[in-house]
């Protein structure tokens, strides 16, 4: 999959950092903010949701990639994700954001940044090898 190019990669960071703002993240005060880029060149944000039944908490990366999706997007193909924390170091995207990633982006490049200088680029693959997804339902 190709690389965003550099107004998109901007506007993606901007974005996740903007989501990060929007988060409902009241016990754990860890916010986080996701930006994706489609295949056909559209922007989807997202931002954690918790919850006082903590179990249900929503990371970032899975609330823009369902918004992409209740917004209407019937083909979804991750080209790029970018996870943003206001934190020195990057996050990448926990175990169950990684699973739903390679549902709709098994080509996808993952960036995280932060506030310090430090980021982390991946690839789906890298993230989740020998991966279970649409393909292994035949
Ligand atoms: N979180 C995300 O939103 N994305 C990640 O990739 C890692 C964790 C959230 C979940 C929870 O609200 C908070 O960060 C602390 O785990």
């Amino acid at each position: 999959m190709k690389a965003p190019t550099p107004p998109q990669l901007r506007k993606l960071k901007a974005a996740a950092k903007t989501a990060a703002g929007r988060a409902y993240a009241p016990y754990s005060r860890f916010t986080v903010g996701a930006a994706i880029l489609t295949a056909s060149g559209k922007v989807y944000s997202g931002c954690n949701v918790e919850n006082a039944s903590y179990g249900l908490t929503n990371c970032a990366e899975r609330t823009a990639i369902f918004n992409a999706v209740a917004a209407g997007e019937k083909k979804l193909r991750l080209q790029c994700v970018v996870v943003y924390t206001p934190t020195d170091m990057p996050t990448a995207p926990c175990g169950a954001c990684r699973q739903v990633i390679n549902e709709f982006g098994p080509k996808a490049r993952i960036l995280s940044i932060c506030r310090g200088k430090g980021q982390i680029s991946s690839s789906t693959h890298e993230l989740l090898p020998d991966s279970f997804g649409p393909a292994s339902l035949g």
